[in-house]
């Protein structure tokens, strides 16, 4: 090689590696990873995400739920916020790695593998997918019209659910909730063993709910042990994420973002996501609606998902409630996430 070939041998080797080194600095920096999250739809989530954490993390309202005593011991200071979109990017601010009961979010779930194995028809025939305006375990809601005309959401409407998961034994029913939650999660999940035990030994109101369903023919049989199943199935524990990607999945046409996989027929999430909107708050449903578009589900545990459809799935982790058992924390973090990222899909800008 002469001299002037290999200087611009040299040359070409540390022009190549200047390029890399730059992209490799470029890459790894805030500014490219906020482009990069602003590429998602042209939507900002980390900083929507971040500004609702900073806006509420001192916010000290609300009550744990006391009616199930291990929840009166939860720490009340949990504050996790994850959002996963459609095309499975993750986005988070807070406490990530504690987990709460799933407590009512699984009624959705259950609700879905209720679709699934039979149809959203033997959903809405059974115990109907309206409103009850009443608190989620009410019996007048199940005396008004014995049972029907109410929805998967409450509490009688989903011990009812539970009870049409197929399965031989109670084990194989069980497994079935179990591993189905866990597609949604995109990890195995498992049951804080103190809140189902802590539930087990004071849900009579439930298992009365549960026998009333039988009565009026809702339930078919074994009343009391769906309703074991559905305790069971609400004390499954699930971390901000968790709830987020399950939201995500139902986001998605049924399909999980993050694993890849198709867990449920996209043609059945539009009747999940209705149900969710007509009763994901209970008595609050109305004005939850009002003031985000989004369908959603509370649970007493504290955790809130919310789904974007087509866009993303949201969840925030705190336990103090409301009067009506929504986590105060979590309503105001995914309103306020939901106006930032201009996601109701009610709100059309004119042509
Ligand atoms: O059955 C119950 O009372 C609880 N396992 C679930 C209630 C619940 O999460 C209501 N949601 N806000």
């Amino acid at each position: 090689m002469n001299r002037s070939l290999k200087v611009r041998h040299l040359f070409r080797t540390w022009r190549g590696m200047i390029a890399a080194v730059a992209i490799l600095v470029i890459a790894v920096s805030p500014a490219f990873a906020q482009k990069k999250s602003k590429a998602s739809g042209g939507a900002d989530y980390q900083g929507a995400v971040n500004a609702a954490y900073a806006k509420l993390k001192d916010l000290k309202e609300g009550k744990n739920a006391d009616y199930i005593p291990a929840l009166a011991e939860v720490d009340p200071n949990i504050f996790g916020i994850a959002l996963v979109t459609a095309d499975g990017k993750v986005y988070t601010a807070g406490d990530l790695t504690s987990e709460v009961s799933i407590q009512s979010i699984s009624k959705v779930f259950t609700m879905a593998l209720v679709m699934e194995e039979q149809s959203p028809e033997a959903i809405a025939n059974n115990m109907g997918v309206d409103a009850t305006g009443q608190v989620f375990n009410s019996i007048v809601a199940v005396e008004q019209y014995k049972g029907a005309e109410m929805n998967p959401l409450v509490n009688p409407g989903a011990i009812a659910s539970t009870s049409m998961v197929s399965g031989a034994t109670r084990d194989a029913v069980w497994n079935s909730i179990l591993n189905w939650y866990g597609d949604f999660a995109g990890r195995k999940l498992s049951v804080n063993q103190e809140v189902f035990k802590s539930e087990s030994d004071t849900n009579q109101r439930n298992q009365a709910i549960s026998m009333l369903m039988f009565a009026y023919g809702h339930i078919k049989a074994n009343a009391l042990q769906a309703t074991d199943i559905y305790t069971e199935q609400c004390s499954v524990s699930v971390n901000a994420r968790d709830l987020a990607t399950m939201a995500a999945t139902l986001a998605d046409g049924g399909k999980n973002p993050v694993s890849g996989k198709q867990v449920m027929t996209a043609k059945n999430v539009p009747y999940v996501l209705a149900v969710m909107a007509t009763a994901g708050l209970y008595d609050d449903s109305g004005k939850w609606l009002y003031h985000t578009g989004l369908p959603a589900k509370s649970g007493v545990g504290g955790g809130i998902i919310a789904v974007a459809p087509g866009k993303f799935g949201i969840a925030v982790i705190s336990p103090p409630l409301d009067e009506a058992g929504n986590s105060v924390r979590a309503q105001k973090a995914i309103t306020e996430i939901v106006a930032r990222l201009h996601a109701n899909p009610y709100a059309v800008s004119p042509s």
